[in-house]
């Protein structure tokens, strides 16, 4: 039998098989058995890698890690109804779910069995329903494992007192306390039960273990129970407020590490004209500067975005100024001021012709019309060297072709500004009108200048590491 050397695989296969093999809180070795055993069972696979369709980004897998669905993304929540009165509650709670972009996958307990059918959760969820630990349709590659992993959030509603009891306890004799003790997924418990079940000694030492575990409960609420004449707390909580709080865990608010601050970017080509129609440009597509003028923008940001002319849709709700010189986009970037941070990321043309023809230039006799070159403002420098509106932070970017630490450092001296991002720009990279990056941060620390080198990322993940990185310092600063 052949051996396999998971280090020796191509370095898309390596991190593909990572992202999947955390994702479904397996090993590496164990998730390629896996994909096999699916392919020898006839299951499509697909590997993505392409830019368009690959695999997903480490901001994607967190996006999409436990808990953690993305606001558009198709939640999966495992939802295990426990045999009490509330049962019946628990199928509504499968309708507001799926109001919520979810999709649910139930379990009944035998004794929820007495209380609600299976057909009618399977009618409502539209999926088959579990019931059964030893099902051999479902168990034989270990179906309860897939309904504890194969989800963001376990909901359970009603949590019966027997249930926390086994659940307080590891016990798995049946495939609702199968699948809560074989989870790494969060736990949401909605208990439904008589005052006096809640009140119960047992009960509060199992609650209490259940919170020290670390499962998250919602209700129960005060009010009368099904028992004719008894009132108190123990009544579930309503499904609205069950899908409110699995919500609240499935799409956690973001963090807004930039509230507050006012950011300025500039982004791709300048356009220099010679005459009507001719112009000098370069081969920037903006695209590195809109990812971060996006990611500034989700991390709570107030964003001006000054752009050369590119081929990109404005980012969502950034205040976006469009310019085609370089003297154009001096002018809206001292428009836009005072900023917290600005950061220059567009390909600023360096120079630009002496006089620009005024009708299109001819072909004469007299030979090629001379085209003299005056160098363009330096918008860099001049933000950097502002006395009165500076902005506390200054970024800007070194696009080299060669020797690209020490043409940056160099440029650093020269520009005054805080921050420089270098990145190689030499055809062969495809960085310029590419998806992907590869940057190295310099900063200072008094005259000594740190060089950051990050691996290759797409323009997105550049951006949102980038800004991570400005929260923290602005986060270290205030
Ligand atoms: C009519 C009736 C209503 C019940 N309601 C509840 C209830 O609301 N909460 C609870 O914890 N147990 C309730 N029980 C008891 C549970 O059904 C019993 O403890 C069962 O073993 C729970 O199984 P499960 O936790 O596997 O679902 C009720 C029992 C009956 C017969």
């Amino acid at each position: 039998m052949a051996s396999l050397t998971i280090r020796k695989l191509d370095e898309a296969i390596k991190v593909y098989l990572r992202l999947r093999s955390a994702k479904n809180g397996r090993s590496v070795e164990e998730e390629v058995r896996v994909i096999l055993g699916e392919i020898m069972q006839g299951r499509p696979f697909e590997f993505a890698t392409t830019p368009s369709q690959r695999s997903p980004s480490p901001a994607d897998e967190l996006s999409r890690a436990p808990g953690r669905a993305g606001a558009l993304d198709q939640a999966r929540v495992t939802l295990i109804i426990g045999g009490g009165i509330a049962a019946y509650k628990a199928l509504d709670l499968v309708r507001r779910l799926k109001e919520r972009n979810t999709r649910v996958r139930c379990v009944l307990t035998r004794a929820a069995q007495q209380f609600v059918t299976p057909l009618s959760a399977s009618a409502l969820a539209h999926e088959r329903v579990y019931t059964d630990l030893f099902d051999p349709e479902s168990e034989f590659d270990a179906g309860h494992i897939r309904l504890a992993r194969d989800c963001d959030l376990i909901v359970v509603a009603p949590a019966t007192a027997d249930l926390m009891a086994k659940m307080a306890n590891g016990h798995a004799d049946d495939l609702a306390s199968a699948i809560l003790l074989a989870t790494n997924r969060p736990i949401l418990l909605a208990p439904a039960m008589n005052p006096l079940m809640w009140n119960n000694a047992a009960t509060r030492r199992n609650v209490a273990q259940l919170q020290r575990d670390g499962t998250v409960m919602i209700g129960p609420n005060a009010g009368e129970m099904a028992e004719a004449g008894e009132a108190g707390v123990g009544r579930m909580a309503e499904p609205l407020e069950i899908a409110a709080a699995a919500e609240r865990l499935l799409r956690p608010p973001r963090p807004r590490p930039l509230k507050g601050k006012r950011v300025l970017i500039t982004a791709g080509p300048t356009h220099e004209p010679i005459d009507p129609v001719r112009y000098i440009a370069n081969r920037s597509s903006g695209k590195q500067g809109f990812a971060i003028a996006a990611a500034a923008q989700a991390a709570g940001a107030d964003v001006t975005l000054v752009s050369g002319p590119v081929d990109l849709d404005d980012p969502p709700d950034v205040t976006v100024k469009h310019v085609e010189s370089a003297r154009d986009m001096l002018r809206q970037v001292e428009a836009a001021l005072p900023a917290d941070i600005a950061i220059f990321a567009a390909a600023v043309a360096d120079w630009r012709v002496a006089t620009e023809g005024e009708q299109k230039l001819k072909k004469t006799a007299a030979g090629m019309p001379p085209l003299q070159l005056v160098e363009n403002p330096d918008i860099l420098a001049t933000i950097s060297k502002l006395k009165d509106q500076r902005p506390p932070l200054v970024i800007g970017f070194a696009a080299e072709t060669e020797h690209l630490i020490d043409n940056a450092k160099a440029k650093f001296a020269r520009k005054g500004c805080d921050w420089i991002v270098a990145n190689d720009v030499s055809p062969a990279t495809g960085v310029m009108g590419g998806d992907r990056n590869t940057v190295h941060l310099l900063t200072r620390d008094g005259a000594e200048i740190h060089v950051d080198s990050w691996p290759v990322m797409t323009k997105e993940e550049v951006a949102t590491a980038l800004v991570a990185r400005i929260a923290e310092t602005i986060g270290k600063a205030s």
